[in-house]
């Protein structure tokens, strides 16, 4: 069933409690988000996530047919654990929003299916997020959230940006990666190392008991003047060192994965404090996975205190892929005035999808 338009009323004014559905990788995350009337920050009800790193393990990363197979299983009881433990109905929810991308092709679909049949069913608009910009926006979770303006810096398993963040919608992208993105470095490296999928986490994990400065790395365009940045040769330096080590690795496993974080942390702390110079602005935000990563809140908070610059994490657990991010910012797009209903349920997905498509072109 789809609405009648001419009885549609405007999608700020009905819209109060929302359902955020991810479902772009190797996490099913469902989230119920209150936007309240007065404008003020939405509020996150309740939210449920399924990770199915177990399940890829055994592959050594994502296997985007298995991925997409386990969202289908787990999609609805997520859904159902969500509306129970917030105490709401389906009948309550005015928008359901779904990851239209990027991501793997399957698994968006299986997200976007479930929210336009949703829709449909409820009669309720549905609105497609850009998974970034749930990153990006998920600061606005925590207990104490930003205030815009601020730089961003987004850094997750596909992406590495440095951005100024005017407002909703309102991107400016200073320097990405032209390579591969943090994520990737810390993954590729884990692998080279032989550690277990996710590498990330586990890599940092092993670099708590590792010296940083035992194998000297390459740090590329640390000294490049822009803010772009290349993680691309690191797993290739990491490789290289192991395969000298032999059968000293096991042994010096702890260090080299200390070496390759610090090489990681260095250049993304350093282009986000040339950022911070080059634009004079005092507050700042980290996102995406990479942003729980210890070692970077340390060396980013020290230098930030130093110079009297704000930073703003999400909370730990919504670093990573999760639904609360995608309700969020759904809630804030309605509130800013920045999205339209779609009320044609045409649950297209979009694996491919540059932020800078849905940053603001009006101002
Ligand atoms: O944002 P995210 O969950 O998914 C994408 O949108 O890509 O990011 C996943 C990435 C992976 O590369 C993972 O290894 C990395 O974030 N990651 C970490 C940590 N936790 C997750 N990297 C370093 N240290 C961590 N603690
Ligand atoms: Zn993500």
């Amino acid at each position: 069933m789809l609405l009648d338009s001419s009885a549609r009323p405007t999608l700020a004014a009905m819209s109060q409690l929302i359902l955020g559905i991810e479902s772009s990788c190797d996490e099913t995350g469902v989230a119920l988000v209150q936007m309240p009337s007065d404008g003020s920050v939405p509020k996150l009800l309740s939210h449920a996530l399924h990770s199915q790193i177990d399940m890829h393990r055994a592959y050594g990363g994502v296997v985007p047919e298995l991925a997409s197979r386990d969202h289908i299983r787990r999609v609805l009881p997520l859904t159902q654990q969500v509306m129970a433990s917030s105490g709401k109905t389906l009948q309550d929810i005015d928008v359901v929003a779904f990851t239209r991308g990027p991501g793997l092709a399957g698994a968006l679909l299986v997200g976007a299916g479930v929210a336009c049949a949703l829709g449909a069913a409820l009669a309720k608009p549905v609105l497609g997020v850009h998974h970034l910009e749930g990153h990006l926006l998920s600061p606005f979770l925590s207990e104490d959230p930003p205030q815009f303006p601020f730089i961003a810096l987004l850094v997750s398993g596909g992406h590495t940006q440095l951005m100024r963040v005017d407002g909703v919608g309102r991107y400016e992208i200073l320097g990405e990666t032209i390579d591969d993105a943090a994520g990737e470095a810390f993954d590729k490296s884990a692998k080279v190392m032989g550690l277990p999928y996710p590498g990330g986490p586990v890599l940092s994990k092993l670099a708590e008991a590792g010296d940083p400065e035992a194998f000297k790395l390459p740090r590329p365009l640390l000294h490049s003047g822009d803010l772009d940045f290349s993680f691309a040769g690191l797993k290739t330096a990491v490789l290289t060192q192991a395969k000298k080590l032999g059968d000293d690795l096991e042994a010096r496993k702890a260090d080299l994965a200390a070496s390759a974080q610090a090489a990681i942390v260095d250049v993304l702390v350093k282009k986000t404090i040339n950022a911070l110079k080059q634009t004079g602005m005092k507050r700042m935000v980290v996102a995406g996975g990479v942003g729980a990563n210890k070692k970077l809140r340390e060396q980013l908070n020290h230098e930030c205190a130093k110079r009297k610059i704000r930073v703003h994490y999400p909370e730990l657990h919504l670093c990573t892929d999760n639904g609360a991010m995608i309700a969020m910012a759904a809630a804030m797009r309605i509130q800013a005035g920045q999205q339209n209903p779609d009320t044609e349920y045409a649950f297209d997905v979009k694996p491919r999808w540059p932020l800078d498509a849905i940053v603001e072109t009006s101002s």
